[in-house]
C-alpha cells in the first residue's frame, strides 16, 4: 500500500514538472527539459504530440546572445541606455539550450537525414482512427494544421528537407476541416470584444480597427495568420481617431496613452484546398504610450524609453480537448507572457536569444528613431498607408495572401 501511495506521489511530481523555468531562474521562461508536452493528446506518444515536439523544442546554440538577458549584462543603470536593445554577441556552445514550447516561436530550421525519415513516418500515422478523432476537436486540427504548414513555410524559408515538403502539404490536406465548419463557432476562442473586455482603458467601441500596408511579419504569405490592429485615443471617439489616421504629413503626435489590440489568428485550408481565415486568435498584444520622458534604466516601461508591451499566448493544451460543441474559450485560458522572461527568436530573421523586451523595443522603439511622433506604433506608419479597415477586410486580405503561399508550396 505504501509503495502504491508512493509511487502514485512520484507520478504526480513527474507530472507536475513545470513547464518553464520560473522568474528566478536564470533561463526564466525557456522550456525545461525534464517537462512533459501534451499539445494535442493527453497520450503522450500520439503521432500529433511528436511531430510537434519535432518542430517546437530545440535544442541549439543560438547565433545569436542578447544583451538585456541577465547574465549578460550588470548594473541596470549602465545597461539601459540609448540603444540597449541592439546590444548583442555571437552565440558559442556554451550558450545551447532547449528552446521552443507550447507557444509561437518555432526554433527548428531543418532536420538531419534520421528525425525527417521519423518525421514522415509520423506524418503517414495521421490517417485513418486518427484522423478522424483529431477531427471531432475542430480546434485541435485547425491548429496541428496550421503547425504543418509553418514547418513548410519554414523549410522554404531555410531551403531545408525538400523532401518533406510534399508529406506536409498532404498530411495538411488530410486534417482539413469543411469550410462550414471552419466559419463557425466550434473553431472560435477570444474576439477582440472578449479580450479588450479584460484590458484596463480599452474600449473597443471608442476604437477603430488599422488597414495598413502589411510588412511580411505580418503576411499570411509568410506567417499563415490574419491580424487585426485596433487602436484608442483617450478622449477620442472613433470619428476622431479617423480624422487622425486621415491628416496624414503634418499630424499631430501620437495622443498621450494612446493603446494598440494586435489580435492574430489561423488562416486554414478547408477541405477543397481553400485558404479560410478562422475566428482561432491564438495571440493578443498591446502597445501603450505611457510617457514620452528620455530613455534611462529608471523608465519603468518596456521599453525604458515610454511604450508598454503586453502579450497573451493560447497554449495548444488549452482548447485540446474541446469538441465542436465547446462554443468560449475564456481569455483567461490565455498564457500571460511576461517581458522580462526569455525566448530563442527565429521569425525575425537569424535564431536569436533574449528577452521579450529587446526583442518588441528593437522595432517598436519611440526614440532614436524617425518614427518618434507615432512613438513606434509601426502600423501608423505614414508608409504603410494607415487608415479605417473595413469589416472583414483583413480577414479577406490575409485568404488572398495565404492563396499566394498555397500556390507556391503545390507548385514544389
Ligand atoms: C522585426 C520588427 C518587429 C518586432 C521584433 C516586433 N514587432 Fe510588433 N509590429 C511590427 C510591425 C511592422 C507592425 C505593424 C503591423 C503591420 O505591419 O501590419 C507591428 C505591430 C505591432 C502592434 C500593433 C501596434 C503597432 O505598433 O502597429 C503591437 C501591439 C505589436 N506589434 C507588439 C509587439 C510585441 C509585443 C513584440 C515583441 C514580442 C513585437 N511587436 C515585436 C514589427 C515588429
Amino acid at each position: 500500500m505504501l509503495r502504491l501511495l508512493v509511487l502514485a506521489l512520484t507520478c504526480t511530481a513527474a507530472a507536475q514538472e513545470p513547464l518553464r523555468f520560473s522568474r528566478e531562474h536564470s533561463d526564466y521562461g525557456l522550456p525545461n527539459a525534464n517537462a512533459i508536452w501534451l499539445p494535442y493528446s493527453s497520450n503522450a506518444d500520439h503521432c500529433c504530440n511528436q511531430i510537434w515536439r519535432a518542430m517546437y523544442l530545440a535544442e541549439c546554440v543560438p547565433r545569436d546572445v542578447g544583451g538585456a538577458l541577465p547574465q549578460e549584462h550588470s548594473e541596470p543603470a549602465e545597461f539601459f541606455v540609448p540603444g540597449w536593445y541592439f546590444t548583442k554577441r555571437q552565440g558559442v556552445e556554451r550558450d545551447r539550450h532547449l528552446f521552443g514550447g507550447d507557444g509561437r516561436q518555432m526554433p527548428v530550421e531543418g532536420f538531419a537525414r534520421a528525425n525527417s525519415k521519423q518525421l514522415l513516418v509520423w506524418l503517414q500515422q495521421v490517417d485513418g482512427d486518427v484522423l478522424r478523432e483529431l477531427k471531432t476537436r475542430p480546434r485541435a486540427a485547425v491548429w496541428f494544421q496550421h503547425d504543418l504548414l509553418r514547418l513548410a513555410r519554414r523549410l522554404l524559408d531555410t531551403k531545408q528537407n525538400p523532401e518533406l515538403i510534399e508529406p506536409l502539404l498532404h498530411c495538411a490536406h488530410r486534417v482539413a476541416l469543411p469550410k462550414s465548419v471552419l466559419q463557425s463557432d466550434a473553431v472560435r476562442t477570444a474576439s477582440a470584444r472578449d479580450v479588450a473586455a479584460q484590458l484596463k482603458n480599452f474600449d473597443l467601441a471608442k476604437s477603430v480597427e488599422v488597414q495598413r500596408r502589411s510588412s511580411r511579419l505580418f503576411d499570411a504569405e509568410y506567417v499563415q495568420l490574419w491580424s487585426s490592429i485596433y487602436l484608442t485615443s483617450p478622449g477620442q471617439d472613433r470619428k476622431a481617431i479617423a480624422a487622425w489616421l486621415a491628416s496624414g504629413k503634418g499630424r499631430a503626435p501620437l495622443a498621450m496613452h494612446s493603446t494598440a489590440l494586435l489580435l492574430q489568428g489561423i488562416v486554414a485550408v478547408d477541405d477543397a484546398g481553400a485558404p479560410c481565415a478562422t475566428d482561432l486568435v491564438i495571440e493578443a498584444r498591446t502597445q501603450r504610450l505611457s510617457n514620452r520622458e528620455p530613455l534611462a534604466f529608471d523608465n519603468p516601461t518596456t521599453t525604458r524609453d515610454g511604450v508598454d508591451f503586453a502579450m497573451w499566448s493560447l497554449p495548444r493544451t488549452a482548447v485540446r480537448d474541446m469538441d465542436a460543441a465547446t462554443t468560449a474559450v475564456p481569455f483567461a485560458a490565455f498564457r500571460s507572457i511576461d517581458m522580462n522572461s526569455q525566448e530563442l527568436f527565429r521569425d525575425y530573421g537569424s535564431l536569436k536569444h533574449t528577452t521579450y523586451a529587446a526583442q518588441c523595443a528593437l522595432c517598436h522603439r519611440r526614440s532614436n528613431t524617425p518614427d518618434s511622433a507615432i512613438a513606434g506604433f509601426s502600423a501608423l506608419r505614414l508608409s504603410s498607408k494607415p487608415r479605417v479597415a473595413m469589416a472583414a477586410e483583413r480577414k479577406r486580405q490575409a485568404e488572398g495572401e495565404m492563396l499566394r503561399f498555397l500556390d507556391k508550396l503545390r507548385s514544389k
